[in-house]
């Protein structure tokens, strides 16, 4: 007999959390909200958002059993619906077999060697920012730094994985983007509120946007059709992957693993190296220290794949700058069965919210955690050992990022490429914030100063 059976009621500890619904303090704030939840009531806090049960859960070994020990029982679920509007039904929203079939056929693509081969595309995407950069320099323009960041990030990801530069239609798809960055979150909005079917501004956009990613991406697969890329690439493996039946997959779902990937990639990368250009401009000591390294290793050369593992500063830089952003901040999950996490009892048809936001922002995880300070990833300065889900920036378990290594290819690349080439200065009176939606993006957009480094 399990102590399960001999006493269910003792394993029913409730987890502490505030009383009443926490929509409107979580809609208003939701950054101070899940880190002044985590300071104090602990790692697992029961709270209610309208009418649903969530534990907000930052305590690393229950983020480790939900990610890892436990994952069946954790599902995509009643938080996703807005997703699919977007996404499609792909494979961040879908789980189980349906899950397996769509990840394995990208998987191939994000395998170390092929990355590598692919990764001149990084380089040559920020040459070309850089370039646009110095000749802002010269005439002594600042530069949108967000804009820029985010047409390089687009130009990276179609052509690593699609065969395609999608940058000439950045101008469409970046707000395109953004507005699925918000829209996909279950909010109180009366516009999110009214049925699909009520014709109102909100959905007039919506449908804008969604229109937007749709054909610029079908236009992707219309020239793969065509055999107008030669190369192999995620959309001709979509196309030639077969069901259970042997039938092609339909073009919806072909479309909706490439909306995926494209959403789920390319802004998440563009934020991050946003957020460590940011916090280089701020951090004086630090942007002289990457200059040091950079001409020792690279002598003026253009940085590549093999370079990184010499480059530890620019690593611990870069793992510091997820540490602080997280670009994927938090993300739900619904309960499948009863479970104990941390103690608490979690009831089957709750959800939980992964925060790795208040995870890596803990005060009784990380020392002086509002501070950027590359040192805590050295090791020779680690403060302490650390629980490995203290800091997971790419979640865990099978449902860790597909493009993790891509992305920390790219955010390295393009920050060596910028350290080495300008010096970058945040222009003064326009203080960042944070717009934690979907993704954790720095606004209003960033604008910089950029000075040549030899100058
Ligand atoms: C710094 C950049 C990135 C960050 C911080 C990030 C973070 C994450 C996190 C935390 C998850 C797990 C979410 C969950 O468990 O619910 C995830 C999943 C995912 N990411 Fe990323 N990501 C980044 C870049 C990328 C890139 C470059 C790609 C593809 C080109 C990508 C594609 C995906 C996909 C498709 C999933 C869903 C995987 C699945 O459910 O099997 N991400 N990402």
């Amino acid at each position: 007999m399990t102590v399960h059976e001999e006493n269910p009621v003792a394993e029913q500890v409730i987890a502490p959390g505030p009383s009443g619904s926490q929509l409107r303090r979580f809609d208003r704030d939701a950054i101070g909200f899940v880190t002044g939840l985590e300071q104090e009531y602990g790692g697992v806090v029961r709270i209610s958002l309208g009418p649903f049960v969530v534990h907000l859960v930052s305590d690393p070994a229950a983020v480790k059993h939900i990610l890892q020990d436990n994952a069946k029982n954790y599902v995509r679920g009643k938080f996703y619906g807005n997703f699919d509007l977007f996404f499609g039904r792909g494979m961040l929203t879908t789980d189980g077999a349906e899950w397996r079939e769509r990840r394995q056929v990208s998987q191939p693509f994000f395998h170390k060697p092929r990355l590598v081969e692919k990764s001149p595309a990084i380089t040559e995407c920020a040459s070309d920012l850089v370039d646009q950069w110095e000749a802002a320099a010269d005439r002594g323009d600042p530069v949108d730094v967000t804009d820029g960041v985010m047409t390089l990030a687009m130009g990276v990801f179609g052509k690593m994985f699609l065969g395609v530069d999608l940058r000439p239609h950045s101008a469409e798809l970046q707000p395109a983007t953004l507005f699925a960055m918000q829209a996909v979150l279950r909010s109180g909005s009366v516009s999110q509120l009214l049925p699909r079917w009520v014709p109102t501004r909100y959905r007039r956009t919506s449908t804008a946007h969604r229109a937007t990613l749709d054909r610029v991406l079908d236009d992707v697969v219309e020239r793969h059709v065509r055999g107008e890329v030669q190369e192999h690439t995620v959309v001709s493996a979509l196309l030639a992957a077969r069901d259970e039946h042997g039938a092609p997959w339909p073009r919806e779902a072909v479309l909706a693993e490439l909306k995926t990937l494209f959403l789920a990639g390319h802004e998440t990368t563009g934020c991050s190296i946003v957020w460590t250009l940011h916090a280089i401009s701020q951090h004086p000591e630090v942007r002289r220290g990457l200059e040091a390294e950079l001409a020792t290793v690279l002598g003026g050369r253009t940085p590549t794949v093999e370079d990184l593992p010499a480059l530890d500063h620019l690593r611990h830089v870069v793992a510091e700058s997820l540490r602080l952003y997280p670009a994927v901040w938090s993300y739900p999950r619904d309960v499948v069965a009863d479970d104990t996490i941390g103690g608490y009892h979690v009831p089957a048809g709750s959800s939980v919210l992964l925060s790795s936001y208040a995870t890596q922002h803990s005060r009784s995880l990380w020392e002086n955690p509002e501070a950027f300070d590359p040192r805590r990833f050295c090791p020779a300065h680690q403060d302490g050992d650390r629980p490995k889900y203290a800091y997971y920036p790419f979640g865990g378990g099978a449902r860790k990022c597909i493009g993790f290594e891509a992305a920390l290819m790219e955010v390295q690349l393009v920050v060596a490429t910028v350290v080495q080439r300008v010096r970058m200065d945040l222009t003064p009176g326009r203080p960042t914030g944070i717009w934690p939606k979907a993704s954790l993006r720095p606004v209003p957009n960033v604008l910089m100063t950029a000075t040549r480094v030899s100058s």
